[in-house]
């Protein structure tokens, strides 16, 4: 039996958890705390802080995993690369994990070596070297922590702010300390997409543009077909070759890109791996962004009716409002709306902010889409107890 080794077992994890069981893999799904939703759908659990080195190499050398695959971006990358020198299959490679987990990294080959479209940017790792890059972007402009996720530590510096306080903020939410901020150019985009784009036995196949709403760095809402110019799209496909090209290996990648009124395709960031926006693809496509990321890593075809998208379809976060362990009702309405359907993702506890369960829904248009996604999700209501 092939073995799978999932880092993360989060809601994403545990869709790829599914679709493995479904092609006869073994899973192993490690996270660090227990009870996590990819723990839920299979019997082998691991629970270990997976940023520590020693502790992930002991578990790769216990599990003896015939695929690592990683959900998260906090993973202790320099093992993962020791660990490939060493044999072991690290999906889709040890580098794409390590280079696209660090803003640097990826910015760098994005724009430096393979001359990508992105903001303008500059790197700091002082105070005097940030009011410098500030100075020098000019506002208003977004700061980052290099490694961060989901936008912790993200703020915008706009004309007459103190920069130093979005510094500070950077530096107080990084998940690692001692490295550097990044100060990028705000982007006035018109929309922005993911661009799941796949690398399979068959060359590089991109999943018709998903279009998405995030408040608070988090995505809230996202709908696939985005309408978009031939131009446009014709741009961003090209953008998600080239880079999940110089990414190498096998597997999907959600490629993140801002447009502007004039069809200005900007590359920001990717994952080398399923992405939360990609949740739409649960009912949008006939094989998921879940199931697209089993098959090319086991080398499987992936043919292009796998990615037709025939009806406009959207999906809509539920979040925590409270700390505690969740409850769910409004089921019944929730799935009163006609096509939907929920996915509570069976996390332990709640916490104002933490994504719980997603509702998904499709429509003549990609609005009525929209809008029932939107009264699914509305209708779910989290108690904690
Ligand atoms: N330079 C920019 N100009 C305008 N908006 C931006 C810029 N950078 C980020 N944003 C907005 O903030 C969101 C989150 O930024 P980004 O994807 O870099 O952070 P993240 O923490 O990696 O988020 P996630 O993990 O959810 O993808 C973007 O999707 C976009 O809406
Ligand atoms: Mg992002």
């Amino acid at each position: 039996m092939t073995r799978l080794l999932l880092l993360g077992s989060g809601e994403l994890g545990r869709e790829v958890a599914l679709e493995a069981a479904r092609l006869g893999l073994e899973v192993v799904a490690a996270d660090r705390y227990d009870g996590a939703p990819a723990m839920l759908v299979t019997p082998h659990r691991r629970v270990l802080d997976m940023t520590d080195p020693v502790a992930l190499t002991a578990l790769v050398d216990e599990v003896r995993p015939d695929l690592v695959v990683p959900e998260v971006e906090a993973l202790a990358t320099e093992a993962l690369l020791a660990l490939e020198a060493a044999g072991t299959h690290v999906v889709p490679t040890a580098r794409a994990t390590r280079l696209t987990m660090d803003r640097e990294g990826i910015r760098r080959l994005a724009a430096e070596e393979l001359g990508l479209a992105t903001s303008p940017y500059r790197f700091a790792s002082s105070e005097a070297e940030f009011v410098q890059a500030v100075a020098e972007i000019g506002t208003p402009c977004v700061v980052k922590p290099v490694m961060s996720s989901s936008g912790k530590g993200q703020s915008t510096v706009r004309s007459g702010d103190d920069p130093l306080v979005a510094w500070a903020y950077a530096r107080d939410n990084a998940r690692v300390q001692g490295r550097p901020v990044i100060v990028e150019g705000f982007v006035d985009f018109a929309y922005e997409i993911t661009l799941l784009t796949v690398s399979h036995v068959g060359g590089i196949s991109v999943c018709p543009p998903v279009g998405h709403v995030q408040e608070a760095g988090d995505y809230r809402e996202s709908w696939q077909p985005h309408p978009m110019s031939p131009v446009a799209l014709e741009r961003g496909e090209e953008i998600a070759r080239t880079v999940v090209a110089a990414l190498g290996g096998h597997g999907l990648f959600g490629v993140e890109l801002f447009v502007t009124a004039t069809d200005e395709v900007l590359f920001s960031e990717v994952s080398p791996r399923p992405h939360d926006t990609g949740m739409v693809t649960m009912i949008s496509q006939p094989t998921s962004e879940f199931a697209l990321h089993v098959r090319a890593i086991l080398g499987l075809p992936v043919r292009a009716d796998d990615l037709v998208v025939a009806t406009p379809s959207a999906s809509a976060v539920v979040l925590g409002t409270e700390a505690g362990v969740p409850s769910y009702a409004g089921l019944e309405e929730a799935l009163a709306v006609p096509t939907a359907q929920v996915r509570v993702f069976g996390k332990p506890t709640s916490h104002p902010g933490r994504r719980l369960a997603v509702a998904l829904a499709q429509g003549d248009t990609v609005d009525q889409a929209r809008e029932r996604a939107r009264e699914a999700a509305a209708a779910v209501r989290v108690t904690v107890g």
